[in-house]
């Protein structure tokens, strides 16, 4: 069992100890942001932040973390307005999604501690993978979402998805829509 604070909610993990924090926050709290890459801390997906920094969630037992505050992508903000977020939306620098939440989540804590990174900081905090390449817009994403931090820039917020169940259905044909 393992009690630890996950987007400000005080959760109880009866699980055995040694289970990593990624299956708890998947599998037990279906908080399903966070992403089950390697499993071996090579590629980040797994990134959460756990007082403060970020941490691989695959490696780290939930014994290690009894007593911590964690966030996930989901609890990084309740509307989608961090810097980060906006500014990766803005940047474009998300292809397929995959490693975003880890990719974030580093970003954002790495902004925490320095809002005005260099781009070899940003290298060097953010070590994560991501196979579709969006390298060179991620460094201008956390440089711009630094700026949005700092005040010296604003980014209007990302607009909301507008797809219905009935647009979807039309976009991927496998999916059908509910009846009406
Ligand atoms: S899943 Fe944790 S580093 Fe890849
Ligand atoms: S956006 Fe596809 S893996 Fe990074």
């Amino acid at each position: 069992m393992a009690r630890l604070t996950v987007n400000t909610r005080p959760l109880e993990f009866r699980m055995d100890p040694a289970t990593p924090l990624l299956w708890a926050l998947r599998d037990a709290a279906n908080l399903t942001g966070t992403k089950y890459g390697c499993g071996t801390g090579e590629c980040g997906a797994c990134m959460v932040i756990v007082d403060g920094a970020a941490r691989l969630a695959c490696l780290i037992p939930l014994s290690a973390v009894e007593g911590s505050e964690v966030t996930t992508i989901e609890g990084l903000s309740p509307d989608r307005s961090h810097p980060v977020q906006q500014a990766l939306v803005a940047e474009q620098a998300i292809q397929c999604g995959f490693c975003t939440p880890g990719i974030a989540l580093a970003a954002a804590a790495l902004l925490a501690r320095n809002a005005d990174p260099s781009e070899a900081e940003i290298k060097a905090a953010i070590p994560n993978l991501c196979r579709c390449g969006v390298y060179p817009r991620l460094v201008r994403a956390v440089q711009r979402a630094g700026r949005v931090a700092r005040r010296i820039e604003t980014i209007s917020a990302a607009p909301v998805p507008g797809i219905g169940a009935e647009d979807a259905a039309r976009a991927v044909p496998a999916i059908s829509a509910p009846p009406q």
